[in-house]
């Protein structure tokens, strides 16, 4: 039977490449970005429009699911924003916004979103290396290396609830050159490359409440 992947943030970067990649492996995808419209034209492919930011936009998202009554095989968590990328100190704004998509839009996303989840099913969170806490020697990007600091704690959380029934892995993508930031424009891999790297791991048995780095395919430091 058809696996059907419900993905964030698919207008751009890792998650446009990956959707692609999902539906040249033949998986039915429903994808979402901020406004409901984004370029992939296929059949097995439908987007609505969600914000992380707004409760409301969650809300009536999920309503979308119930309505056409989809059973998701797997959620990949991979919307996220960085507006303090590259930036040292903390700013009121960025670090609002930072944890209203990556943090608190995420959770309570994927909370809304577990009732429509097989047993057998897996969460994937996209998160960052940026996010170790472990072998952080940077002091800048304040906000986002504490938003997915905070988000592999809610996979570490969800890993326990869910055992037995479901996966939940945290994942880095690598440093990929996408528009999250200006520095990116060095980013090692390409969004293709980094789909590819994503969906080995996503087809594997992983150990549930792993934090994974595609890049080095080893585990990452907590
Ligand atoms: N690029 C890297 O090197 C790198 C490294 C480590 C981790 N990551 C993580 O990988 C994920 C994807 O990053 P990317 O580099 O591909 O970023 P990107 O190119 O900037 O794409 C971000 C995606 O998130 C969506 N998004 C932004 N704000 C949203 C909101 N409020 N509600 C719902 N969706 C929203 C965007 O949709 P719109 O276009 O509609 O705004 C877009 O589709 C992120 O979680 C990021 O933290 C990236």
């Amino acid at each position: 039977m058809i696996k059907t992947i419900l993905i964030t943030g698919t207008s751009q970067g890792i998650g446009h490449a990956l959707t692609k990649l999902l539906l040249i492996n033949g998986y039915r995808v429903i994808g979402t970005n901020t406004t409901g419209i984004d370029n992939i034209n296929e059949n097995n492919y439908k987007s609505f429009a969600l914000d992380l930011s707004n409760l409301d936009s969650i809300t009536a998202f999920e309503k979308n699911i119930q309505i056409e009554n989809i059973k998701i095989d797997i959620l990949i968590n991979n919307a996220g924003i960085g507006p303090d990328l590259d930036f040292e100190l903390p700013e009121e704004i960025s670090f609002k916004k930072t944890f209203d998509v990556n943090v608190t839009g995420t959770t309570l996303f994927t909370e809304q979103m577990l009732q429509h989840l097989k047993i057998g099913g897996k969460i994937i969170n996209i998160s960052s290396k940026m996010g170790s806490i472990d072998v952080c020697e940077k002091s800048d990007s304040v906000a986002y290396r504490m938003s997915k600091a905070a988000l592999n704690m809610y996979t570490k959380i969800l890993s326990n609830r869910l055992a037995g029934k479901q996966l939940v892995a945290s994942v880095h993508p690598g440093w990929v050159r996408t528009n999250i930031a200006k520095s990116n424009i060095n980013g090692r891999l390409s969004p293709e490359e980094s789909a590819q790297k994503i969906f080995q791991f996503i087809s594997s048995d992983f150990k549930t409440g792993t934090f994974w780095n595609v890049e080095t395919e080893a585990e990452c430091a907590w």
